[in-house]
């Protein structure tokens, strides 16, 4: 897959900005990535704050048109969270995948991703802390690159680079789903057969994680030996 970066020095929130420039360019292609040096609307999930200070951090959104049935656009996240651990791999961190979109590095957040669903198909919005020195203002314990090794990258660099990643992960997604990064993701899950507890709606439950399904479910295993799939919620670590 190809992407077509642009940067800007500020903007809201790239996500935001994607959906509304589509409105009015109806042709930007798939692969269009925006980036933002600061976003001072910056959104995670459950309507919570992702807050970046300017010029350390990534922040940006990317593009994919296709026609994806609803079931399989949680996964889009899981594929875009492979590519960053990749990344970070690559910088010499071990990464762990968190479901269903986060990725910790020494079980403290590092990574942030958030899917939209779109008419056209979806905007995968990508939060990767790098150069951020102090982490105070995430919804969970922090990290970044710099708190993790002690040195500070090139922003832009780092960018080319996990487009790359992206590039290979993404196009497997959009054209065999899930199952195509499945093995991929569960080799960086590293509570894989052990006890977990998921918010599933509002309620909590405990079990054995067994593993995910085709769409990338989460597959829970209960006392009685019964395995149920868990479509949307959180991991608690
Ligand atoms: C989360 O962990 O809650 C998801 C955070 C996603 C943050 C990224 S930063 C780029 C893109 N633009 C946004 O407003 N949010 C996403």
């Amino acid at each position: 897959m190809k992407f077509y970066l642009q940067w800007y020095a500020r903007l809201p929130s790239t996500n935001t900005f994607l959906k509304e420039r589509l409105a009015v360019e109806r042709g930007l292609p798939s692969g269009t990535a925006v980036a933002a040096r600061e976003q001072t609307q910056g959104r995670g999930r459950r309507d919570r704050e992702w807050v970046s200070a300017t010029g350390e951090n990534l922040t940006f959104s990317i593009l994919l048109r296709g026609k994806y049935e609803p079931r399989y656009l949680p996964s889009a996240s899981m594929a875009a969270a492979v590519a960053v651990a990749e990344l970070l791999e690559a910088q010499g961190l071990t990464p762990a995948l968190k479901w269903p979109n986060d990725v910790l590095v020494n079980g403290k957040k590092i990574c942030g991703i958030l899917s939209e669903k779109i008419s056209c198909g979806v905007i995968i919005g990508i939060g990767l802390n790098i150069n951020m020195q102090r982490a105070d203002h995430i919804d969970q314990p922090a990290t970044s690159i710099l708190i993790e090794t002690g040195k500070r990258r090139d922003v832009d660099e780092l960018l080319g680079k996990l487009l790359k990643h992206l590039s290979v992960r993404l196009d497997e997604w959009a054209h065999g789903g899930f199952s195509k990064v499945r093995k991929n993701w569960e080799s960086k899950v590293p509570s894989i057969g052990k006890s977990v507890t998921v918010r599933d709606g509002g309620a909590m439950r405990t079990g054995i994680l067994e593993g995910f399904g085709n769409d990338g479910e989460l597959l829970l295993r209960d006392e009685t030996g019964a395995v149920s799939a868990i479509w949307a919620g959180d991991l608690a670590v």
